[in-house]
């Protein structure tokens, strides 16, 4: 089986191509290679490459920087997304597009099901959640839809990153804590993905992250401490938590954003692990390789 990664220099897309399971080639198009947003373009790649599954794993994701520049935050991840699943339609592929959890509005109390009504608060959520309808709209019999949260790995532009370059520059971060949801290692993510792609017989929308439930300070707190027990960074670093209203961003964010992965873990079968597990295994890689 062939697959064709679109933004496959991202995080996610970087270890999905490093990942390919048995069974499967894969080749990957970077934003410069592919841009997702140009109709012809993504016409040309995916009939150039036949691929038997497109994984969409490219999206404009500057939260902040999509309030000021919605047009940039539509052409990726809502016209790239209807690109993408025109190509899949055109040339008989399936096509495994990830989604988020900020096209939930935040003010549930429990976790979100797939099919909870979805009321994005900001220009990164808006232009995701017309992706998802753009994709369940022209091909929604070869299509899956995973959203995720949080996610981060030893590489790339993510929470984790931030906090070790923070906490090791300043020694103290302060950090929201009434914004609730679930870290999510890349790598159990692209798990994941990897075993939807194995599976045409699912379609429509799942949730995956990682086990278990955090604030952005709790998750911070679980940093330091396993950074320090790996020597990444020296115990006496200090989290102070702060409120929402203390740290104003552009975009609004959800205040509650955990997923109900049910459906998923039951059609998949594989292993999920707590996010506090996961986040070890990231550290020990950038303790390893910097
Ligand atoms: N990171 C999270 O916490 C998180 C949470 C929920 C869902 N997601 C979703 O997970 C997916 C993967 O995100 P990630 O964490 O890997 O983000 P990432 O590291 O920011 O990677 C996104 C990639 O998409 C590329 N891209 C942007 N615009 C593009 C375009 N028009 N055409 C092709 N590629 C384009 C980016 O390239 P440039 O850098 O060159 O622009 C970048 O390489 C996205 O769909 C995202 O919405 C992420």
């Amino acid at each position: 089986m062939k697959a064709l990664i679109s933004g496959a220099g991202g995080q996610v897309g970087r270890i999905l191509l490093k990942s390919v399971p048995a069974g499967w080639t894969a080749a990957g198009l970077t934003h410069a290679e592919l841009d997702i947003g140009d109709a012809a373009a993504v016409m040309a790649a995916v009939r150039a490459r036949r691929p038997d599954l497109i994984i969409s794993a490219g999206a404009y994701t500057a939260v902040d920087k999509a309030e000021s520049e919605p047009e940039a935050a539509e052409r990726a991840n809502a016209m790239g997304a209807r690109h993408l699943a025109v190509a899949a339609r055109e040339t008989g592929a399936r096509l495994l597009h990830i989604s988020t959890d900020f096209v939930f509005d935040g003010s549930a109390s429990r976790p979100y099901p797939p099919d909870a009504a979805t009321d994005p608060q900001s220009v990164y959520g808006r232009t995701k959640r017309r992706g998802e309808e753009a994709v369940l709209q022209v091909l929604p019999d070869a299509s899956v839809i995973v959203r995720t949260a949080w996610v981060y790995a030893a590489a790339g532009n993510n929470f984790v990153r931030t906090m070790l370059r923070l906490l090791g520059s300043k020694g103290h971060v302060r950090v929201i804590s009434d914004q609730v949801g679930t870290p999510t290692s890349a790598t159990s993510l692209v798990e994941a993905l990897w075993a939807f792609a194995s599976r045409p017989d699912l379609k429509g929308i799942y949730h995956w992250t990682d086990l278990g439930v955090a604030s952005w300070y709790d998750f911070a707190v679980a940093i330091a401490e396993e950074a320090a027990a790996l020597g990444l960074l020296p115990s006496s670093v200090r989290v102070d938590p702060i409120v929402t209203e203390e740290y104003p961003t552009p975009a609004r964010r959800p205040a509650y954003s955990v997923l109900d992965k049910r459906s998923a873990i039951e059609a998949l079968g594989i292993p999920v692990r707590h996010w506090r597990v996961n986040l070890r295994e990231v550290l020990r890689e950038i303790a390893a390789t910097g």
